[in-house]
């Protein structure tokens, strides 16, 4: 295909293109061929920049969509595709997407409401005059719950009462008053498709707001024909829903290398003893499992914990500061690094290299050496130093004033303070009150943030990073 060029592209068509490519999993350019190769066929699937950017569902996500637990009701409509309806529910499942079935009247000459039922582990909804589900107005509960709509077969009679604001039956009833998403998925003759009363329907529906996913081109039921009408394949609806309801998020760290540091350091005393400190390594865990969700490429450089390794997540187990240090040195170059681990001050000067034994005069003299200050060698690098730096200050008190201290002295970029006095149960405990220190220049900027969950410190310490990266172009590592 000739190369194609397009100057002066208004920039809310550019971010919609971005945005449908994105969930389509293709690049813009494909998804430019994609969508000129459905112009010229004459396929309305193409979704308009106004429809995208209306969709109510896709602005956030909720938290229970987040986990998996999304819903979907799918209204099967009176067409021969309607068995492929059932292989769609199975596709829905096996996502994690709980499926309640809505049969036309018409639908249930092809399949039966015991079938949808069964596949769906449900019960399935046929009759807009139920008295079983509408003493409590069951159609406007089966419009509301849920997270998307699904319409699969969705006839040209379906699409005609959509289009009209018709309600005379329990689907159309639901999908007028629909308060989520409706994704169709139109089955017909090609005749009926390309009947100018279905494209004015189909045009109308689009503007509404309703993504559709084909009609294929493809052989119809009837025998010889062929043409465009044909349903989209199950998978491929499963796969619309899936990205209606999950849409991809934002990977504002993409391409960035980060290094993170996490949990206590053990300096051997001898080959059974060691000094530790009570760090449990949660919090440089949350932030590297928030920085892999922001699409950054994570090593974590963890001292001994008993915790999983965040998945997504290269992770380094070490023993000791001078364990850390060496796998610290070898990561870099990065572009940001967080140094969250709680590493030892002092290490034994002689290790014991056997048990050391009571004496007879007592306690065998343990001298102690000071540890290399990780922070601080990797802040004040000539060659290697990350862009960004940031440390953390865990202090018992005068926490403020010790991190600002801290921040001029280690000469990193930011400071994390945290109060790990024993009453505030931060060490090895689920919640965090911390502090971030900002250096611009010869000011500090204090940030108080309220007691969150660990979780929640990192998600937003990775926010104010992805800030910076974006707003401050932070240079290449070197
Ligand atoms: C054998 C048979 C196959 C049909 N296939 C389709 C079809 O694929 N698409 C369509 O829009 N209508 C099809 N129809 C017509 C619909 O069943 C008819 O318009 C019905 O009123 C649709 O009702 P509903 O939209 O409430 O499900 C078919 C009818 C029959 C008898």
């Amino acid at each position: 295909m000739a190369s194609l060029t397009i100057r002066k592209l208004d920039d809310a068509i550019r971010d919609a293109l971005r945005l449908r490519a994105a969930r389509s999993g293709r690049s813009v350019e494909d998804e430019v061929r994609v969508i000129l190769r459905e112009a010229a066929e004459g396929s309305p699937s193409a979704v308009s920049a106004t429809a995208l950017r209306t969709l109510p569902g896709l602005a956030a996500p909720s938290s229970r969509r987040d986990v998996g637990l999304a819903r979907v009701t799918l209204i099967i409509g009176g067409g021969i595709a309607a068995y492929k309806a059932l292989d769609l529910i199975r596709r829905l499942k096996e996502r994690q997407i709980d499926v309640r079935c809505v049969l036309t009247k018409a639908a249930q000459h092809f399949v039966t409401p015991l079938a949808a039922s069964a596949l769906s582990h449900e019960r399935c909804y046929t009759d807009l005059f139920d008295p079983g589900s509408e003493f409590d107005a069951g159609h406007i509960r089966l419009a509301r719950n849920g997270d998307l709509i699904v319409v699969a077969p969705a006839t040209a009679d379906l699409m005609a009462k959509m289009a009209h604001g018709t309600a005379d039956d329990l689907a159309s009833a639901i999908l007028l008053a629909a308060g989520v998403p409706i994704l169709l998925a139109p089955a017909m003759n090609p005749l009926m498709w390309n009947n100018a009363a279905t494209k004015r329907n189909v045009a109308t529906l689009q503007r509404d707001g309703i993504v559709m996913i084909g009609p294929n081109a493809g052989e119809m039921a009837e025998a010889g024909e062929a043409g465009m009408g044909r349903m989209a394949e199950p998978l491929e609806i499963a796969q619309a829903a899936e990205r209606l309801l999950r849409p991809p998020r934002p990977e504002p760290l993409a391409g960035k290398r980060m290094l993170i540091t996490a949990g206590p350091t053990h300096e051997p005393i001898d080959p059974v003893r060691y000094i530790a400190n009570r760090s449990s390594g949660k919090q440089g865990f949350a932030i590297a499992a928030a920085a892999h969700a922001a699409g950054a490429d994570v090593t974590l450089i963890s001292g001994p914990v008993e915790l999983g390794d965040p998945a997504g997540v290269r992770t380094i187990h070490v023993e000791s500061a001078r364990d850390m240090l060496r796998h610290v040195e070898a990561t870099l170059p990065v572009d940001i690094a967080i140094f969250a681990a709680a590493v030892a001050d002092w290490r034994v000067a002689h290790e014991g290299e056997q048990k050391l034994k009571k004496t007879a005069t007592g306690m065998p003299p343990l001298q102690l050496v000071e540890n290399p200050d990780i922070l601080a060698t990797i802040s004040h690098r000539k060659e290697g130093r990350p862009p960004l730096v940031i440390g953390f200050a865990a202090e018992t008190e005068h926490l403020i004033d010790n991190a600002r201290t801290k921040l001029a002295r280690k000469g990193c970029d930011w400071i994390v303070a945290n109060d790990v006095s024993p009453s505030t149960g931060v060490m090895g405990g689920d919640r965090n009150t911390v502090h971030l220190l900002i250096r611009h220049g010869g000011n500090i900027d204090v940030d108080s943030w309220p007691v969150m969950t660990k979780e929640e410190v990192a998600t937003e310490l990775i926010a104010h990073v992805a800030k910076a990266v974006v707003t401050e172009a932070l240079g290449q590592p070197s």
